[in-house]
């Protein structure tokens, strides 16, 4: 290798948090200096304080739902949208099996079944998951848009309407993503997003949930703020469901503060990775032994994290290490990995015994959530490598990436 390449100044990685700047500074003391950080009253009754109303209908129009309510982070946003659509004890709800913590925590936590799905070369739910995976008491799809990517949303929401199922979008990773010219979000049931510090948009934490459906919307509202529903919502569609115990994931107006700029520069972050992303590709082109990850619509992606899968799982490793020789990031942006490798799943524990949908399913881990009923995900998962695009790669970051990767190839399988 020669000194130029082991010199070269990697880029720094970040999204929304590399982009964050004196808009959102003037947006959170702003806000401050009202001194009303609560979102739903302030000091003056008459004047109620506004930004959290106004993210919600910012970023409703933004991704074409109807309603949006915002929370406290991507997780109760899930436990939320669960609660909206009454999934509960003795319910099960599909998840793809590579997926982030929060997926099956969230289903854990409102007492139902999570079922672990199989993934594709999408790196998102194999559609025909769907098919093999529902029982009676199946009643929803969690789909997770992997990294700025859209799942095959066409396929799952067939599958998934035929069967009666609802399907909840899991957005975290792709705001601003498209599918077939609309953005993830507005195609299911009920979607959620996160604003915590990894993600395209972020307000270090804070989540958000959409739906077209005044049911769900209500009720996400209750579950958002103990089971109540306030006269600002009366306004936006007035009360119809009875009250339950809900719990407190509001968000503040210092979240949606920042929230909001943040939510205004995300189309940006997109074109630029996009940018990015295609001059590498371009560059490339195509390699023996190496092949791309499959984008359901690549002209919909966010391009925020490219990945190639290599045909032999034994050179992931040396590829990585001479990549990251030549300075280029080639770790994923998201600490996921197989869910029956967690912690969590592998005692099968919730906060208490009787609470635990695994409790009895004997002997544990049972079938279904081991590594040997999953050989797909197993054996994608362990060939990819990730190549990370931020806010601050330039078109020289882009190309010294290209050369790298070729330069890589050469050395290892081409040899
Ligand atoms: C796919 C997915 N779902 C849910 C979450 C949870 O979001 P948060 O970290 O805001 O709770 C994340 C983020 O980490 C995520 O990547």
């Amino acid at each position: 290798m020669n000194s130029a390449t082991t010199t070269y100044v990697r880029p720094k990685l970040g999204l929304g948090s590399a982009a964050l700047d004196e808009l959102e500074e003037t947006a959170a003391v702003e806000v401050l200096r009202s001194k009303n950080l609560f979102r739903y009253y302030g000091d003056d009754p008459a004047n109620p304080p506004q930004r959290v109303a106004n993210l919600e209908t910012e970023f409703a129009q933004w991704v074409g739902s109807d309603y949006a309510i915002a929370v406290s982070s991507g997780t109760t946003a899930l436990e939320t949208a669960l609660a909206a659509i009454s999934v509960g004890p003795g319910d099960e709800v599909i998840v793809p099996a590579w997926s982030w913590l929060s997926c099956v925590t969230a289903i854990v936590r409102l007492g139902a079944l999570p079922v672990l799905a199989e993934i594709d070369e999408t790196l998102c739910i194999a559609p025909s998951e769907i098919q093999r995976l529902t029982t009676p008491k199946t009643r929803a799809v969690l789909v997770v848009h992997y990294q700025g990517v859209a799942a095959d949303l066409e396929g799952i929401i067939n599958a998934a309407h035929r069967r009666g199922l609802f399907v909840l979008e899991d957005c975290a990773e792709a705001p601003g993503t498209r599918y077939h010219g609309r953005p993830v979000g507005a195609w299911g049931d009920v979607a959620i997003y996160s604003f915590q510090h990894n993600k395209p948009m972020t307000a270090g934490e804070g989540g958000m949930i959409v739906t077209r459906d005044i049911r769900t919307y209500e009720r996400a509202v209750r579950m958002a703020d103990l089971g109540q529903y306030r006269p600002h919502h009366h306004e936006i569609t007035p009360p119809n469901e009875p009250a339950f115990s809900g719990s407190n994931f509001r968000m503040s107006e210092l979240t949606a503060a920042v929230a909001l700029v943040q939510m205004r520069k995300v189309d940006k972050i997109k074109t630029h990775c996009r940018e990015i992303q295609q001059r590498i590709r371009s560059q490339v082109g195509e390699l023996a032994g190496l092949s791309w990850r499959t984008i359901p619509d690549p002209a919909g992606d966010f391009g925020f994290e490219l990945y190639f899968f290599l045909q032999d799982p034994e050179l992931v490793k040396p590829f990585q290490a001479a990549l990251h020789d030549r300075q280029v990031n080639c770790q994923p942006r998201t600490g996921t990995y197989p869910q029956y490798h967690r912690e969590n799943v592998l005692t099968g524990r919730s906060h208490h015994p009787a609470a635990s949908p695994f409790r009895d399913l004997k002997p544990w881990p049972s079938p279904g959530y081991r590594p040997e009923d999953f050989p797909v995900t197993e054996d994608l998962t362990r060939r990819f490598i990730a190549l990370p695009i931020g806010w601050h790669y330039t078109a020289r970051d882009a190309d010294h990436i290209a050369e790298s990767l070729k330069a890589v190839h050469a050395e290892l399988l081409d040899g």
